[in-house]
């Protein structure tokens, strides 16, 4: 089945609320009104008020980069999944590489993530990857069903999810992963879905690639089995580079 592809820009910790509000009146006048549906946005934090206002007459998406898995509490400098989702957000991004390994943010947590994101209606969008090391040992595959086997250990099978392949060595380098590297990838993801909850997760689940995604080379890779979209860093933060990524993808 041929998915829409879906487009997901990562903005991390960059662009102030005016950033983000210059960067959307820029992009509306940049891309079609049939793909906004296929968008989601994922600004940090601080910018989510203006990312909320700025596209209230739009069927593009937004969401958080990160949440705990409890509701509230003693959790100082954390972000409440209910109280984004009762903010309006839609997306929450779990286990990103910078968050694993920035913040030791475990496989275990990120399982009790999903389940907090999920219980609160919002859809986990999952990063799994290997490290250079991992794939030059050819751990690649073993990896990333580890990676799958705890994150998705609560995860609610007849809710949402998007999963996205992420090899931690392509992550704002600019070396892209190769082509065979992204089916391989994205067929171990496929089969992995299939066997936890069947065809229908399996053919229902966005998988996309992130990784150094540009204008360039994002074309190729849309064109790989299973690849339904992309998640995109650096070249997000520009409304040009962004609306030539979903130009040249579809
Ligand atoms: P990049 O980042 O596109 O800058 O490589 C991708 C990501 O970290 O999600």
């Amino acid at each position: 089945m041929n998915k829409r592809l879906l487009f997901t820009a990562n903005w991390k910790m960059n662009k102030n609320p005016r950033d983000a509000e210059k960067f959307i009146e820029e992009f509306l006048r940049l891309i079609d009104r049939r793909v906004h549906k296929d968008i989601i946005l994922l600004p940090s934090t601080i910018c989510l008020s203006v990312i909320r206002k700025a596209l209230s007459g739009s069927y593009m998406k937004w969401g958080a980069q990160n949440s705990h898995f409890e509701e509230s509490g003693p959790f100082t400098g954390e972000t409440s999944p209910k109280i984004l989702a009762e903010y309006g957000a839609e997306y929450v991004l779990v286990g990103h590489s910078e968050r694993r390994r920035l913040f030791g943010e475990t496989d275990l947590a990120i399982s009790k993530k999903i389940h907090s994101i999920q219980k609160y209606f919002m859809t986990p969008i999952l990063c799994i990857g290997e490290t250079l090391e991992e794939r030059e040992n050819g751990k690649t595959q073993e990896v990333l069903l580890n990676q799958l086997k705890v994150d998705l250990s609560h995860f609610n099978e007849g809710k949402n999810i998007i999963i996205a392949y992420e090899p931690i060595w392509a992550i704002g380098t600019g070396n892209v992963a190769r082509p065979e590297h992204i089916f391989d990838a994205h067929k171990v993801i496929k089969s992995y879905l299939n066997e936890l909850g069947g065809e229908l997760l399996a053919e229902h689940t966005h998988i996309l690639y992130g990784g150094s995604v540009n204008p360039e080379n994002c074309s190729e890779i849309a064109k790989i089995e299973n690849v339904d979209g992309f998640l995109i860093g650096s070249a997000s933060l520009s409304p040009q580079k962004l609306s030539c990524i979903i130009k040249n993808s579809i």
